[in-house]
């Protein structure tokens, strides 16, 4: 799978800007602050109706600009697509080969993609929204399942919280037995895929980290959440839980029980990553959990997502720039860097320079 070419408008810091990327690797390099994250999140956001950096459309506006359009033209083997996305700041219009879609749903994983920037280090460090949110994002590319019973699971736990929120405690009572239903039902769906999920990445993560550190460190991960059985049980177990924190969740005033509190474990050498693990560490378990997503990707679609590094090559030693690299033979990249000519030896090359939003040069 390939991006062939970008166009971004009054998006983040570019006014009008087309990248014509090879099928290769793509450089993108420049000083600070010229728009080289910003073109890697415009590829992120295409492929998943979402940026990893932010979490309200309204940043991605240029700033004094009314909208901001992004649009790219993909190749898969399934041929071209065609993927446009209109930000306003309330609102957002997405199209698939020019048809407007209604649901973020149908507009995701038209085009995928691994992304690892440094900021990944938060699956490894921090709380487990980071693990979570790595989790949502990755399994929603290849699963619409997925990506809808998680749009109704928060819905549901939305409104429920609110519930959770009033003072008529009859009220409460009563209406909690109806959310429950519903919200084990999709919550059940949800841990079912993230247990499949994590089945298969588990062993592939350790695989690639046991590769990047030449056999010297083992990672373990798992799925930090003690549900057995077929979605049907699961979804039993979670109405327990739920009835059975009744209490403790009017006191606190939001659901205490569910898959919204799931998390990865992660064990690097046996102990827990997080706490423990160093920088350099830290590192490697995030980037081999990133090679491991993409090797699920391929084994799901039988093809390659696009790789997006982001200022990622200059954080490596040169043994184990030279590991990732090697596993990206055959793949599409998207590099940034702020100096191009270090990175790499061997493969060919497309870099463009940029500078305040614009290409100054390409080659
Ligand atoms: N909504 C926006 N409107 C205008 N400029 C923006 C907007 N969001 C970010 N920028 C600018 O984009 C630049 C950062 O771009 P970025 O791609 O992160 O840089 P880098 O090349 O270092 O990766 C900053 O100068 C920032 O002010
Ligand atoms: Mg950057």
């Amino acid at each position: 799978m390939i991006i062939k070419n970008l166009t971004l408008q009054n998006f983040r810091n570019y006014e009008r800007e087309t990248f014509r990327f090879s099928e290769g690797i793509n450089v993108l390099y420049g000083k600070n602050a010229q728009g080289k994250t910003n073109c890697a999140e415009a590829v992120f956001y295409l492929c998943t109706g979402a940026s990893l950096r932010i979490r309200h459309d309204k940043q991605l506006i240029k700033i004094g600009a009314p909208c901001a359009q992004l649009s790219a033209e993909t190749e898969s083997k399934y041929g071209k697509v065609t993927l446009e996305a209109e930000l306003y700041e309330n609102r957002r219009e997405l199209r698939v080969n020019g048809n407007k879609v209604a649901r973020a749903v149908d507009f995701l994983g038209n085009m995928k993609s691994v992304f690892f920037s440094p900021g990944e280090l938060r699956i490894v460090q921090d709380g487990p929204d980071e693990r979570r949110r790595f989790l949502n994002l990755s399994i929603s590319q290849t699963s619409k399942p997925y990506a809808s019973a998680l749009l109704r699971y928060n819905r549901i736990l939305e409104q429920r919280n609110n519930l959770l929120k009033n003072k008529d405690a009859s009220l409460i009572l009563e209406t909690l037995p109806v959310w429950d239903e519903q919200l084990a039902r999709y919550a059940a769906a949800i841990v079912k895929k993230r247990r499949e999920y994590l089945a298969r990445l588990a062993p592939l993560a350790a695989e690639a980290h046991a590769f990047l550190t030449d056999g010297k460190e083992s990672l373990s991960l798992g799925f930090d959440g003690e549900y057995s059985g077929g979605e049907e049980e699961i979804a039993k177990r979670l109405k327990r839980e739920l009835e059975g924190a009744y209490e403790r969740d009017i006191r606190l005033g939001f659901t205490t029980v569910g898959p919204h509190r799931d998390d990865i474990k992660i064990e690097i050498g046996g102990c827990d990553a997080r706490g423990y693990a160093s920088q350099g560490q830290t590192r490697t378990a995030a980037l081999s959990m990133k090679l491991a997503e993409l090797e699920i990707f391929k084994e799901l679609t039988g093809e390659t997502p696009i790789l997006i590094l982001d200022d990622v090559l200059s954080e490596l030693d040169l043994a184990r720039r030279k590991k990732l690299l090697s596993r990206t033979e055959g793949m599409q990249c998207i590099l940034t860097c702020t100096h191009a000519e270090r990175l790499l030896g061997g493969r060919e090359i497309k870099k463009f320079k940029l500078r305040e939003g614009k290409i100054v040069y390409e080659s």
